[in-house]
């Protein structure tokens, strides 16, 4: 119900004004004088007052002033028998949202009492708005783990959180990395600052340097104001650097100094800014490797690898899978809101054994796929395209391929061979550790951990079938 407050001592005014308000349908309160007003206010304030400013107990302006403290969104109309410009200016300058000189006619209050109440709607709007962003920048960032693996970032994330030491987050795509930084920031005491995000791999190199460090107006063709680059805006909390490693060579220089200095210089300027930012980088290329291909200076690597923390990929910590699943699945559900949904162990057992490529991101947005299609309360393994694909086209008919061609060779070149177990056994090997081998860039620790073999037996691998020269 909309309500209105009417402050005049003239009796007869009152109650025109509250009949003909009422009449147009709002709830109507009146006050002979301004103390009266005042307590009613401050009971339950109104969305609108009408004021008398001239009261016989109370200063006009004050009681304006008095009236708005007790809640700064009332807007008051302010009613004056003179019609001076002076007493317009001043009731205005108060707080006032509008005036009306007396007399008038009840139309012309209607019409304000329409528009102050249009006003009012939209400032409350906007406030709640503001307000429901603000609880968004305050959302708590919601790791689920138990692992080992897990356990480990967590404690990290404690032990870091508190200073304001540079972090280096690394791990597979999709692992948590900027989650992870939301932590660190929401458990620091920057956490009332913003935490600004800034991806080197979605952003143009000619553009990344302005973006980062801001410009000057007239710095370039079309720099027609100044800007303000992101580590100003994260001036206070928190500057998350994400996929550093793709960072233009010629850029990390400038990096490095405004980490040094902690000062930027915009673009086209002369002057160097104080930034107070905090810096998280992450990355999931193997940044010694870019240092070794003259691709990333290794004196920045330094100093934003004070502290390296690095995420598991998810099939290294399978046991957290299930408190996954259950979380997306609720999370989703509420959000689309979609019916309840169950997840049997007969679905549970094949997403186990999946191994997650996309690590959380794939199972999450996997989740949220399944929940919109599926049409059952239950999700089954049909809900999870990938895991058709990796059991089906993946190994078995990797298989099948093999098979096939091992038994079209017995029938012709294999038909009376010496060594043919061992034969066979080389040309899988073969193909097998070079391409391996291709993929982790010839670095032979990475080559072995992916094959789930020792390196010394990589190294005799690799000279028995002389792989050696490659
Ligand atoms: N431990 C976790 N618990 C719950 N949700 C998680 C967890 N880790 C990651 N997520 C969710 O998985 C998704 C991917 O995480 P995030 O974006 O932080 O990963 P990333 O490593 O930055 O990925 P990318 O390399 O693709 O940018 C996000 O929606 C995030 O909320
Ligand atoms: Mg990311």
């Amino acid at each position: 119900m909309k309500r209105i407050l009417v402050i005049d001592d003239d009796s007869n005014l009152r109650w025109v004004f509250q009949k003909s308000l009422e009449h147009a349908s709002y709830e109507v309160d009146t006050a002979a004088n301004g103390k009266e007003g005042m307590e009613l206010q401050r009971r339950h304030p109104y969305p609108l007052i009408f004021l008398d400013i001239r009261l016989p107990d109370y200063s006009g302006l004050q009681v304006i002033q008095d009236l708005r403290s007790a809640s700064p969104s009332t807007r008051i109309i302010v009613m004056t028998a003179q019609d001076t410009m002076q007493n317009a200016i001043e009731a205005m300058r108060a707080g006032a949202f509008d005036y009306i000189a007396k007399p008038f006619d009840l139309d012309e209050i209607e019409v304000l009492a329409t528009k102050a109440f249009e006003n009012w709607r939209l400032v409350e709007e906007v406030q709640e708005l503001r307000s429901k962003l603000s609880e968004k920048k305050e959302e708590m960032p919601i790791l689920i783990g138990k692992s080992p693996a897990i356990k480990t970032v967590f404690k990290m994330i404690g032990k870091v959180a508190a200073s304001d030491i540079t972090v280096l987050i690394e791990g597979e795509s999709g692992t948590g990395k900027e989650l992870v930084a939301r932590a660190i920031h929401y458990y620091s005491s920057r956490k009332e600052g913003p935490f600004v995000a800034i991806n080197m791999a979605a952003i143009p190199n000619n553009l990344l340097e302005s973006e980062l460090f801001g410009h000057e107006r007239g710095a370039f063709t079309g720099a027609i104001q100044r800007k303000e680059g992101r580590f100003e805006q994260a001036s206070g909390g928190t500057l998350f650097l994400d996929e550093i490693g793709e960072m233009p060579f010629e850029l990390q220089g400038k990096l490095l100094r405004a980490l040094e200095q902690k000062c930027v210089e915009p673009l086209g300027g002369e002057a160097s800014i104080p930034v107070d930012v905090r810096v998280i980088s992450a990355t999931n290329a193997d940044l010694e490797q870019l240092i070794q291909k003259n691709r990333f200076r290794s004196d920045l690597f330094y100093r934003l690898n004070v502290i390296s923390m690095k995420l598991p990929p998810l099939r290294e910590r399978k046991e957290d899978l299930p408190e996954l699943v259950r979380f997306f699945i609720e999370k989703y559900q509420k959000e689309l809101g979609a019916s309840p949904k169950e997840i049997p162990s007969e679905a549970m057992d094949p997403l186990l054994e999946y191994p997650w490529p996309g690590n959380i991101r794939e199972l999450e947005n996997a989740i949220k796929r399944a929940l919109i299609l599926s049409t059952d309360s239950q999700l089954t393994v049909q809900d999870f395209p990938q895991l058709k694909k990796a059991s089906t086209s993946g190994e078995n008919r990797f298989e099948n391929q093999i098979r096939e061609e091992i038994e079209n060779r017995l029938c012709a070149e294999w038909n009376n061979k010496e060594n043919l177990y061992r034969e066979a056994v080389e040309q899988i090997e073969r193909p097998l550790i070079e391409a391996v081998l291709k993929k982790t860039h010839g670095n032979q620790l990475k080559a072995a951990r992916l094959l789930g073999i020792n390196r010394n037996t990589l190294r005799k691998k690799i000279e028995e079938l002389r792989l050696k020269e490659e």
